[in-house]
This record gives structure tokens, sequence and C-alpha cells, in this order.
């Protein structure tokens, strides 16, 4: 009985011991599973950690890019803003100067235009002098050439008047008032431009009363006086002038008047080239002049702040343009 108890408790506790061996491995196992899984979650911990490390340093490094880079803008900014200060102060010195050199010229064409005149005038009426006690005493070769020397001396009168008149247009300033264009084209209908309508049968014709300007009234003379003037002028052989001026008002407070003539015309490569001093499209055999009287009225119009300009046709008539402030 005894024998069996032993067996049965020596049986049990050998399979206790078995259970407990195989709870250990078990245990084993389980810790050894438990250490894996520790070592890969500590191993992907380690790397997410390094890779946020690394992703750090990337922003600070781009952060610290961009930091140089407005760095470096604002230098080109500051840069640019200096370039640009001293560009102006140039600009400013150069506009100055261009002013002082603006009036010298302006008063050396006003001194020798006035100087000039004395002297051409003693040239002019002592040649005339002359060619009349030689009368008769001169072969036909001496008599062309004083009669050259005489011409050349009276076109050059005409030049130093006309470039006279051209300087005063800024020299003599008389304040600006309200002209009545009515009765400036009736001046000159009946004083400065009488003999030249006489001489070419020429008419002008101002279908509805002019608009006021408000301008230099002698001023206002002087432009007409050289716009009606060519439309006299630049005609064909025998073909009697026809001059119409009109006038409408601008929204911008101007008023726009023009001058239109059935005369040779302008081609429209010539249109700006005519308002410069001394630029002429005609010899002085086909038509007199000098060539000053539209870079005169362009000086006029620029003083009162308006535009003047031309349209024509080759053969069919010119029509001169300008703008001035509203005479209201
Ligand atoms: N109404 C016009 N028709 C055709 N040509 C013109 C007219 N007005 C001016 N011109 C041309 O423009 C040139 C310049 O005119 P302007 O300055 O008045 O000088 P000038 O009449 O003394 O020659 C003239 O020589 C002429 O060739
Ligand atoms: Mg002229």
């Amino acid at each position: 009985m005894k024998g069996n108890l032993d067996y049965k408790v020596g049986t049990k506790a050998a399979d206790e011991v078995g259970e407990l061996s195989r709870a250990f491995d078990r245990m084993t196992a389980n810790l050894k599973k438990s250490r894996d899984e520790l070592e890969a979650y500590s191993k992907g911990l380690e790397e997410r950690v390094e890779h946020r490390t690394k992703e750090l340093a990337d922003k600070v490094k781009e952060s610290e890019e961009l930091r140089h880079a407005s760095l470096n803008l604002l230098e080109d900014v500051n840069e640019a803003k200096n370039e640009l200060e001293m560009a102006k102060k140039e600009l400013q010195k150069t506009n100055r100067k261009l002013k002082v050199s603006n009036r010298e010229l302006q008063d050396f064409v006003y001194v020798a235009s006035h100087d000039l005149q004395e002297p051409i005038r003693k040239v002019s009426a002592f040649g005339q002098l002359l060619r009349d006690s030689l009368q008769g005493k001169l072969n036909e070769d001496e008599q062309e050439n004083f009669a050259f020397m005489i011409d050349g001396a009276s076109r050059m009168q005409q030049m130093i008047r006309d470039l006279l008149m051209y300087s005063r247009v800024s020299t003599k300033v008389k304040p600006a008032e309200r002209v009545d264009l009515n009765e400036v084209i009736e001046d000159l209908r009946n004083i400065e431009l009488a003999i030249q309508l006489e001489e070419t049968a020429g008419t002008i014709h101002v279908p509805e009363p002019l608009l006021a300007v408000q301008a230099d009234p002698s001023q206002m003379h002087q432009l007409l006086q050289n716009l009606v003037g060519n439309g006299l002028k630049y005609q064909r052989n025998g073909r009697r002038p026809e001059i119409v001026v009109r006038s409408s008002q601008e929204d911008d407070n101007t008023v726009r008047v023009e001058v239109e003539d059935n005369g040779i015309g302008i081609a429209e490569g010539n249109y700006d080239k005519i308002f410069v001093m001394f630029r002429r499209l005609h010899s002085l055999e086909e038509y007199e002049g000098t060539g000053i009287g539209l870079a005169v009225c362009k000086k006029i119009v620029d003083r009162h702040g308006g535009n003047i300009g031309v349209n024509s046709t080759m053969g069919g008539g010119s029509t001169f343009w300008f703008t001035l402030p509203a005479g209201g």
C-alpha cells in the first residue's frame, strides 16, 4: 500500500515538476517574446527619434537658408534704393544744369539776334545806296553779283527778325488773359495779313464764331498769323487760297483750333519735321521763308501747355491744329 502510495506520490511530484518545467519554458518563451518585442519597439523608437531629429535638423537648416536669403534680399533692396536715390539726385542735377544752359541759350539767341540787327541793317541799307549810285556803271555780271549780295543781306535780316521773334516767345511774356480769337482773325484780315490776302486773292472763312482761349494775346496773333500765312503761301500757282478756321471744345477744359487750307499738302513723314527750327520742305526759289514760323508756333503752344500738329494729304490741303486752355 505504502509502496503504491509512494509510487503515486512519486508520479505526482514528477508531474508537477514537468508541469513546472513547462510553465517555466512557457514563461521563458513569453519573456523572450516580450524582450524581442521590446527590442523591436525600442529599435523602432530609436529609428523614429533619429528620423525626427534629422527632419528637425533639415528644418533648422532650411529656415537658416531662408533667413540668409531674406537678408540678401533686404541688402539688394537697400542697394537698389540707394541707387535710385543717387539716380534721382543725378537727374535733379542734370535738370538744373539743363535749365541753366537753356536760359543761357535763350539769352544768347536774344543777344545775338538783337545785336546782329544793327550791322546787317547797315549792310543792307548801304548796299542799296551803292547799287543806286553805281547804276549804269556796272556790267551785267557785276550787277548780278551786287543783287545777290543785297538779296543775301535782306534774307539774313529776315532770319534775324524771325530768330528774335522766336526768342521773345519766352522772354517777352504777357500774363494770360481771355482772348477772343474772332477779333484776332479780324486783325489778321485788316492788318497783319492784309497785303498777303490781297496779293493772293485769298480768303479766311470762319463758319462758326470761334471759342475764346486763355493766353497771351499778342502770341495768339503770332500763332494764327504764321498758320494762316503759311496756308496762303504754300499754294499752287494761280490757285486761290481758301483758309477755314474752326474751333471746338475738348473734354478737359481746352479748346481745339483748326486752320485748314486748300494748298499743296505735306507728306506724312514730314509732319513732325516742319516744327523744327530752320526746317523747310521747299527751296527759296519755290517759296520764300526762313523755316522759323512753325517753330515759333510750337514754342507758343508749348508755353501755354497745349499741343500742336498737322494732318494733310499731298495735293489735298493741310489742316494745322492746336489746343489751348479754354478762355471761359
Ligand atoms: N500750310 C502748309 N502747306 C504745305 N506746307 C507747309 C505749310 N505750312 C508749312 N509748310 C512746310 O513747312 C515748312 C516750315 O514752315 P515754317 O516754319 O512756317 O517756315 P517757312 O514758312 O518760313 O518756310 C515750310 O517750309 C513748308 O515746307
Ligand atoms: Mg511760315
